[in-house]
């Protein structure tokens, strides 16, 4: 008879538990996701992603493939609006040798592309 007691009870906290995973999780992403909405504008990929990690050879008297990311102009011929699978910016951000960008950073790229890719 106890030993019935027991195994109901470690049942009930397993179930318990499990259903606190799922929560959690759930919030989690939904939290990603609202922080890449809240970022993708042109202002936070400028000064997070191409004043850290481009310039060096996007700007000044280095400008390999004729971008320019000084110049909102030169990129735009980067950029097919709202479509990133086409746009040479998104198919680009991937990490390389000689810079690395994170999830969060390409997720940003990916969903300012989709909402336009203006100069926001
Ligand atoms: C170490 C040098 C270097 C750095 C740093 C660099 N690039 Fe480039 N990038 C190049 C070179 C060289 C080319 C042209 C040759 C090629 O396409 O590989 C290029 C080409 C490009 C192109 C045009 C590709 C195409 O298909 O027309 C894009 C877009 C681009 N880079 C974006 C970026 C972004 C965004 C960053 C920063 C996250 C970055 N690059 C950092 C060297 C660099």
């Amino acid at each position: 008879m106890l030993k019935k007691a027991m195994l109901i009870v470690s049942l009930l906290v397993l179930v318990v538990s499990f259903q606190n995973c799922s929560d959690s999780s759930e919030s989690l992403s939904f939290d990603l996701s609202s922080e890449v909405a809240q970022k993708a504008n042109y202002q936070w990929i400028f000064e997070n992603v191409f004043q850290k990690k481009c310039m060096d050879c996007h700007s000044g008297g280095t400008t390999f493939a004729g971008l320019d990311l000084m110049s909102y102009n030169s990129l735009a011929a980067f950029i097919v609006s709202g479509e990133p699978d086409q746009s040479a910016l998104y198919l680009r951000s991937f990490s390389t040798k000689f810079f690395v960008l994170t999830d969060l950073e390409r997720s940003v790229i990916r969903a300012w592309i989709e909402d336009g890719g203006k100069k926001n």
